[in-house]
């Protein structure tokens, strides 16, 4: 099957996203924002999840209906910023399992540095997601993926909120087998690694650090 890289054009996913950009937004809401986008993300990035049919007695018969077909999900936010999303998706997926990859980049080099990585010990039963606001240059989100993969999950899919174009590029090359999912895309980067407009630093902003 080809890899899916699907950039959401949806109303509601695109006015949320307007306020979240904007700088007046409050902490409170930048957060409640993120986890609303990350929810009406994960609707769209679980639609093909297999299905299997079942009989279900109703007051009045029986009907033939659709049902998951068992499969096992898992959510690993990059940290810091990626946890912002991780409530939104868990309404939707409330039975997952979460994991924590850490890594932050550094300010001079825009390398992903690594500092924690803690998966579910059946990952391998599982269908990963892997959450993450930005992706910007695609370091973070490839090198989160690149250890993930060690593990050998049934499969992965990232889910961002704003890319830029030269992160979309590189994670689509480093990683031809993952699905992608964008709430928008921008321009460029600036000279500081920042996406153009982007949204400015999410994890400060849903944190309140700056
Ligand atoms: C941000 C963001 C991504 C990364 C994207 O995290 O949440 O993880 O930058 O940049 P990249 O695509 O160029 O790697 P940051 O390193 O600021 O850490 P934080 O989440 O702890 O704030
Ligand atoms: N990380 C962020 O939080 N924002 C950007 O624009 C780029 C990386």
């Amino acid at each position: 099957m080809e890899r899916k890289v699907v950039i959401f054009d949806h109303p509601l996913i695109q006015h949320k996203l307007s306020i979240l950009r904007n700088i007046e937004t409050s902490t409170k809401d930048f957060r409640e924002l993120v986890n609303e986008i990350a929810m009406l993300m994960t609707y769209e990035a679980t639609r093909d999840l297999p299905m299997e049919e079942i009989d279900v007695k109703t007051p009045c018969g029986v009907a033939s209906c659709n049902h998951i077909a068992g499969r096992k999900l898992a959510f690993v936010p990059i940290l810091r910023a990626g946890l912002g999303m991780v409530d939104g998706c868990l309404k939707l997926v409330p039975a997952a399992r979460v994991g924590h990859i850490g890594l932050y980049r550094d300010e001079e080099t825009l390398m992903p540095v690594e500092y924690y990585c803690k998966l579910p010990k059946d990952i391998e039963e599982r269908d990963v997601f892997v959450v993450d606001p930005m992706l910007a240059t695609g370091g973070s989100a490839i090198d989160a993926i690149r250890q993930i993969k060690l593990r050998k999950p049934r499969s992965i899919k990232f889910m961002c909120l704003i890319a830029a174009p030269e992160g979309l590029d590189a994670l689509k090359k480093a990683h031809p087998d993952v699905d992608i999912f964008c709430a928008g895309m921008d321009e460029k980067l600036n000279e500081n690694g920042y996406i153009v407009p982007g949204l400015g630093d999410a994890g400060d902003r849903i944190f309140g650090t700056k």
